[in-house]
């Protein structure tokens, strides 16, 4: 059984990621920030997933120590096929009355802890000689937008990053690659005032936000894909913005 690791697996595009691979008959590792068992297992049944097609990795990304005793606990009997770097926080505001822990909050979470992931991961699909990493930026890391300075230099960081290591481990069997959605309905977007949400999505040419199912199949659309495709940004995003 092909197996797959999804950062922030029980927010709203994780969940809908992990639903689409364990039907596709994958194993799927969970991280998540030291949430309860009832909260846990209240989830698996919400979402109809079977406990023996999931485990929960209890991790904050953002603290360096736990997250490599956790992966390497893992990967001491585990091979991970699939990693998706998902989890990601928004802190908005204007830039000049951001405050230094929102600018740090949004970079350590968002682009710093793809190092403490991504390394023991990538180190031991090279080993196995198989793996497809897929990294979720955004619509505004592409084009940046009003109130995101932090976020949007996280998602276009997580670009670069993803370009740089796709044409390190090009020849090793492991392919980088980056889904960017647009504005999807998860708890994230549906915190954006009213106003602000009903003129967002005015600019999608769908007239709608992204589905999560378009999303989950874009990743397990790069995930069974060979090593040709690799290096590259997939916007799943409505038609808001091309590029
Ligand atoms: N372009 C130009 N001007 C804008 C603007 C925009 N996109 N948005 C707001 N403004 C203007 C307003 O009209 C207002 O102008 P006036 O002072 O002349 O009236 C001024 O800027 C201040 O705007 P706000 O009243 O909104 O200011 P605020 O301080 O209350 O809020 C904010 C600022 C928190 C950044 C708020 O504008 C906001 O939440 N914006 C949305 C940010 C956004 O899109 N976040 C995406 C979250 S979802 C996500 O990130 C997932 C993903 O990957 C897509």
């Amino acid at each position: 059984m092909k197996s797959v690791l999804i950062t922030g697996g029980t927010g709203g595009i994780g969940t809908a990621l992990v639903k689409a691979f364990v039907n596709k008959g994958y194993h799927a590792y969970v991280t998540h920030t030291h949430k309860p068992m009832e909260a846990l297992s209240g989830w698996l049944t919400e979402n109809q997933l079977g406990e023996e097609y999931v485990s929960f990795l209890p991790l904050n990304l953002n603290n360096r120590a736990e997250v490599t005793q956790q992966l390497s606990k893992l990967l001491a009997n585990t091979n991970v096929d699939v990693l998706i770097n998902n989890a990601g926080i928004t802190a908005d505001s204007t830039f000049l009355k951001m405050s230094v822990e929102q600018w740090d909050n949004v970079i350590d979470t968002n682009l710093k802890a793809l190092f403490s992931v991504t390394q023991p991961i990538a180190s031991s699909m090279v080993e196995h000689g198989f793996g497809r990493i897929i990294n979720i930026s955004s619509i505004n890391g592409l084009k940046g937008q009003f109130g995101q300075c932090n976020y949007s230099a996280t998602k276009a960081g997580i670009i670069g990053f993803s370009k740089s290591l796709a044409q390190e481990l090009a020849t090793k069997g492991v392919t980088v690659n980056v889904i960017a959605p647009g504005y999807t309905m998860t708890p994230m977007v549906e915190s954006i005032r009213e106003d602000i949400l009903d003129r967002i999505k005015g600019n999608i040419p769908t007239k709608q936000l992204v589905l999560l199912e378009d999303l989950a199949n874009a990743a397990l659309m790069v995930a069974e894909s060979g090593m040709s495709l690799t290096g590259e940004t997939i916007s799943v995003n409505g038609g808001q913005y091309m590029c």
